[in-house]
């Protein structure tokens, strides 16, 4: 099948990207003061070298959000009224409910739809095919996808096998018709529950409830199973990615950029050599930012958005806590 013939519908494309993210940085070189770790391991092991932090007090991720929605607003001169409909992907919310994306519309002055979408590590890409199908219906014109998480409020930091993946960040997108044949093309979305058992924070919600007990326990922080996800995020984002790519005769020439969520750098190896692609075609900008959850893909989109021509192929694809994973077709669109 070509990638533009298989339907004559609509197509959401991404017409602006921007993001946001704390001025505080985390160096492995602080980290190592921290808990029992060295640059060198986190840096071969990850590729990270630093990370984000948003200090301020009282803030959570809606103020990351908020930032990228009213920069992407400024920046694609759209009026906040254009808005039909802002979807917020989080796995940490500012609170319980209300959901963080009525918050997020609030504070940017949209009066339109939003709600939260929570599928961890894919879930911009969640919300990404999500808006997408609005928009080729006609449903809604102008659509709003922000991916934000502030990891650092569910960090243990004397946990040094998780506190060294994580950073904060917010990326936003603006997604619109196209009718040139650009914009989202297909996707793969999956997910596995069995997956709930390697990756979660365990208290805080209705199955356990905040006591003194599950706050001693620490049982309020980010729990996993290091090498077991590793395992499934390298099978499953290669796998996905190319299922994908072959269904649209796509191949390491024909690609002109993978955009990864940027978790561990081997697992964007893994994916990347699995398409055959040439280095140079790969978006990795983890050694900045750690992996920012919701926040990695439209942050690279944001860092990279430069070297994209209008039609290129780029392949975008997320494994996370569900397990949640999948990979997204699109061309670009300016
Ligand atoms: N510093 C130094 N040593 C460490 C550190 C650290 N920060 N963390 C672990 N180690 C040690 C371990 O204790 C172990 O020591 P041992 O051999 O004496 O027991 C050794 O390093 C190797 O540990 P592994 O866990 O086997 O290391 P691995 O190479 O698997 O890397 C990592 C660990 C980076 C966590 C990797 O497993 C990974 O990236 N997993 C996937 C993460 C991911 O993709 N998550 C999904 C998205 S997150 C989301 O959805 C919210």
């Amino acid at each position: 099948m070509s990638a533009t013939s298989s339907t004559n519908k609509k197509q959401a494309a991404i017409t602006g990207v921007f993001g946001y993210v704390p001025d505080y940085v985390l160096t492995n070189q602080e980290l190592e003061t921290m808990v029992d770790t060295n640059d060198e391991w986190i840096k071969t092991r990850t590729g990270i070298e630093e990370r984000r932090i948003l200090k301020e007090e009282g803030v959570g991720t809606s103020f990351m959000a908020t930032k990228a929605v009213k920069g992407l607003l400024e920046k694609t001169n759209t009026k906040p009224e254009e808005i039909d409909f802002l979807i917020c992907a989080t796995a940490t919310p500012d609170m319980q409910f209300p959901a963080t994306g009525n918050v997020i519309a609030h504070q940017s002055g949209l009066n339109c739809l939003s709600y939260d979408l929570m599928a961890a590590c894919s879930g911009f890409l969640y919300g990404l095919v999500t808006g997408s199908q609005f928009i080729e219906t006609g449903k809604y014109k102008k659509i709003i996808v922000v991916g934000a998480d502030k990891m650092s409020s569910i960090i243990n930091y004397e946990d040094r096998q998780t506190c060294v993946l994580f950073g904060d960040g917010a990326g936003a997108v603006l997604l619109e018709a196209n009718e040139e044949g650009n914009g989202v093309i297909d996707s793969i979305l999956r997910t596995d529950g069995a997956g709930a058992t390697e990756l979660y924070m365990k208290a805080g919600g209705s199955r356990y409830p905040a006591t003194p007990e599950t706050v001693a326990n620490k049982e309020h922080y980010v729990t996993q199973n290091g090498a077991v996800v590793f395992k499934h995020a390298v099978k499953n984002m290669a796998d996905t990615s190319a299922e994908l790519a072959e269904k649209h005769g796509l191949t390491g020439d024909t690609i002109d950029f993978l955009v990864p969520h940027q978790a561990n750098l081997r697992i964007i190896d893994a994916t990347a050599k699995r398409l055959g692609l040439d280095s140079e075609k790969v978006l990795v900008n983890i050694a900045k930012y750690g992996n920012t959850t919701c926040a990695t893909i439209p942050l690279c989109l944001r860092d990279f958005e430069d070297k994209f021509k209008k039609g290129d192929n780029l392949v975008l694809a997320a494994f996370g806590g569900g397990f949640t994973w999948g990979a997204v077709y699109l061309k670009w669109a300016y």
